[in-house]
């Protein structure tokens, strides 16, 4: 149990604060599936960043929240346009394709980003009844390279959208890593940037689990609830993950996990720099370090601290970092690094 594993930051473990959140609301009874105070109130918490008119969704997983948030915006013959390593495309097992019956169209991205121009030579056939029509435009924020949008990229594709009559949802399984790293609160970069719909994202940053989806364009969530449901996203025990919310934005909790985990990857990076066998392939922006990685060491490396192989074929790797990862595991790491290069090359 001692492993420190840099595979994902959902290998860290829960939050003492948010644990202390669920322990405390675990006593007496109160109604199921969300009709409760803790509830209620983590909604509100939800509110004081985005605004009286959002409405927002608790959800046990990042790919749920995708598949509800994208749900409220789309029929089966809308398509939804993304980039070419957005998670609803690459990892999600088809999901959104199960669920929504929407085609993805994907767009080549650059360091896991699309921009604007992309979008206007997609939108063909429209209105012709042999083609899907596209309807939504997906950004993930943090990328799935560890990169994050400014506010004039996000605005850019808002834009465009507007002009075309196009959603744009977020996927925000990372967007406290966003925020942290923009130092802008997330309304900024989202609703007043645009945006439709998005996931908060809580499982990544601290909590045992959860997700909310918060559609900023409150006319998206008429059928939420029932599709909630019917997608089986919906919590009978609620107050355990409404609780974890509530802990999660309380003295901005939230924030301070994202910036010491993006602070800890910036301390990866430093680290590596000094290795000339190694090739930092991403920019290091949020909490995660994408790099080429000498083939012989992988295998050594990933036994004390397991990581991902993100493409075999170039040997680049993914290391994230948590906000439980400390200083001595980035020393303890770079020092097994150093100790491999040694030896095998
Ligand atoms: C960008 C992004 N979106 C969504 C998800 C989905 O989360 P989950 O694994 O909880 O379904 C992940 C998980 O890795 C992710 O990285």
């Amino acid at each position: 149990m001692n492993s420190r594993f840099f595979a994902s930051d959902n290998c860290s473990g829960i939050h003492p604060q948010i644990m202390d959140a669920i322990v405390e609301v675990n006593h007496g009874h109160v109604k199921g599936y969300g009709h409760d105070h803790i509830t209620e109130k983590a909604i509100s918490d939800i509110k004081q960043i985005f605004g009286n008119q959002a409405e927002v969704f608790f959800v046990f997983s990042g790919t749920g929240a995708n598949v509800i948030g994208l749900q409220g915006c789309l029929r089966s013959y809308e398509a939804i346009i993304c980039s070419d390593v957005a998670h609803i495309h690459t990892d999600e097992a088809g999901a959104p394709e199960r669920f929504l019956q929407s085609k993805l169209i994907t767009i080549p991205s650059i360091n896991g980003k699309i921009n604007a121009n992309q979008i206007k030579p997609l939108l063909i056939g429209r209105g012709v009844e042999h083609h899907v029509q596209p309807k939504l435009i997906s950004i993930t924020q943090s990328t799935e390279y560890g990169t994050i949008y400014s506010i004039e990229e996000i605005k850019a594709i808002t834009n465009i959208a507007k002009e075309e009559n196009l959603y744009v949802h977020m996927d925000g399984a990372r967007v406290s890593n966003a925020a942290a790293a923009l130092g802008k609160s997330p309304i900024e970069f989202t609703k007043e940037a645009g945006i439709d719909v998005m996931s908060f994202g809580g499982t990544k940053n601290g909590m045992m689990m959860g997700e909310a989806v918060i559609f900023l364009n409150p006319d998206l969530a008429k059928s939420t609830m029932y599709q909630r449901k019917q997608n089986a996203q919906l919590a009978s025990k609620m107050r355990f993950i409404s609780a974890q919310f509530s802990a999660f934005f309380k003295d901005d909790l939230w924030l301070n996990m994202a910036v010491h985990s993006n602070r800890m990857a910036k301390a990866l990076e430093k680290s590596l720099l000094k290795f000339k066998e190694i090739i930092i392939t991403q920019p290091v922006e949020v909490n995660a370090i994408f790099a080429i990685f000498p083939p012989q060491i992988i295998p050594l490396l990933q036994e004390e601290f397991p990581f991902y192989v993100w493409n075999e074929f170039t040997n680049e790797v993914r290391l994230m970092c948590s906000w439980d990862t400390t200083q001595q595991d980035i020393d303890a790491f770079s020092l097994k690094v150093e100790q491999l290069i040694n030896k095998h090359l």
